[in-house]
């Protein structure tokens, strides 16, 4: 970004060109990632998988029936592929990775984990590391266990990794999260050199976790996808096996939250996870386990699946950078991210602006994400991060609604600088 920016409009222009958007009584939605009915209708066939008399797992299981705490063969060894890891380092979840996510922490929190020395609610301070931008609902599961919660700045190729060594040295320091693919928002995914490192490093905290969260694991908008190196392996070379544990779902391959979810972990931690879990529930629900193994068959059954979805979202995300070239490209006034797939793009405003753009986009009729919420507490120290959600409306409604967040992003600094 240039610090003097080049503005072609006076604030008259673009006062009058806002005025002329919310006389239009827009009402456009671009705050989650939400799949669009089209996506959804991507997996139309799901619903079918199973017929009335077919109801069987490969092993003979009854899948109407109770038990299998750790899901039906097919569906583990689906997600085995999707993880790059063996079926029975693999246990399927409900409908939402969020809740095993969640439940993992919760385990963690009261009991402990293998490796620690006692349950970390038994600590006198958790910290948590949180690379920032990121997922609001992340940081909203460990500030609701108490956590104190540090940002780690990402870099373009995952989280600084200088900051994270320096401060997981701290013992009260007990793990970071990570999306390592498509990070929500900034769309980067992690070098080869971060998932070394991360595996390799010392931890002032014996039992430190990687909440490894690959919610956009095969979410490419091209042909081929970024590649991310295996971090269980990585952590089993590195001497660490139990320092992470990966999680993944169905929510925008078929159906968000009616889908399945899972994660994957060392043959400990695996262990760890079943002990608490049988006292949770008999048995998840294996019916849409057997529903999503049949349809998909495997990782290349999901590969094809998700190049519909690419067909969708692409022209999307296009529309999106298109119009911020057109309208800030030369202003100097924003940077933003050009990800090769998932969910989001993260428009940086000039620092101080992100609330008051988000504000007045609102007041034209664009809801955006609320700015600060890619932060740990909703706080953004510079206010300028913006998450763009182009999944759900259509590509029309997203290119106005683009015009008119980049309006506000001028008419924001012509009127505050
Ligand atoms: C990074 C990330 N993880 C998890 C989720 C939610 O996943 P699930 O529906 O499996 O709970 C989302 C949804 O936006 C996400 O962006």
């Amino acid at each position: 970004m240039t610090t003097t920016p080049n503005l072609r409009e006076t604030e008259h222009d673009l006062a009058e060109r806002f005025e002329s958007f919310q006389a239009m009584a827009l009402k456009l939605d671009m705050t989650r990632g939400k799949p669009c009915k089209e996506q959804l209708d991507l997996s139309r066939g799901l619903l079918e998988a199973i017929t009335s008399d077919d109801y069987k797992a490969l092993d003979g299981t009854d899948t109407r029936n109770y038990g299998g705490l750790e899901g039906i063969q097919e569906a583990r060894q689906l997600f085995a592929e999707v993880f790059g890891c063996k079926a029975d380092e693999v246990i399927i979840g409900g409908n939402a990775s969020l809740q095993l996510m969640f439940d993992t922490l919760i385990r963690a929190h009261v009991f402990g984990v293998p490796g620690g020395e006692r349950p970390w609610g038994q600590e006198s301070k958790v910290k948590w590391l949180c690379p920032a931008p990121g997922y609001d609902r992340h940081f909203a599961i460990t500030e609701h266990l108490g956590y104190e919660l540090i940002i780690v700045p990402m870099t373009g190729s995952g989280p600084d990794m200088d900051k994270v060594e320096a401060l997981a040295m701290d013992p009260a320091v007990k793990g970071l999260w990570v999306i390592p693919k498509y990070n929500n928002p900034t769309g980067e995914s992690v070098s080869a050199e971060c998932v070394t490192r991360l595996a390799a490093m010392k931890t002032g905290a014996p039992d430190f976790r990687i909440m490894w969260d690959d919610a956009y694991a095969v979410h490419h908008l091209g042909d081929v996808g970024d590649p991310v190196d295996n971090i269980l392996d990585a952590c089993q070379s590195a001497g660490h096996p139990n320092r992470v544990i990966m999680f993944a779902s169905t929510s925008k391959i078929s159906h968000a939250g009616a889908g399945i979810s899972a994660l994957a972990a060392s043959s400990a931690n695996i262990a760890w996870t079943k002990k608490h879990l049988s006292k949770q529930t008999i048995g998840p629900d294996k019916v849409n386990q057997l529903r999503h193994a049949r349809y998909f068959k495997n990782l290349n059954g999901i590969e094809n699946h998700m190049k519909g979805h690419a067909a969708i979202m692409k022209p999307k995300f296009d529309a999106v950078l298109q119009v911020l070239e057109e309208e800030l490209g030369e202003t100097g006034l924003a940077t933003w991210t050009h990800p090769n797939g998932g969910y989001f793009i993260s428009l940086d405003t000039p620092p101080g602006h992100a609330k008051n753009v988000v504000k007045m986009a609102n007041d034209a009729g664009v809801k955006l994400t609320e700015a600060g919420a890619t932060f740990p507490y909703g706080k953004d120290p510079d206010d300028r991060n913006i998450r763009l959600a182009p999944s759900f409306p259509s590509q029309l409604e997203i290119e106005l609604a683009i015009r008119v967040v980049a309006t506000c992003v001028k008419l924001s600094w012509a009127r505050r600088g």
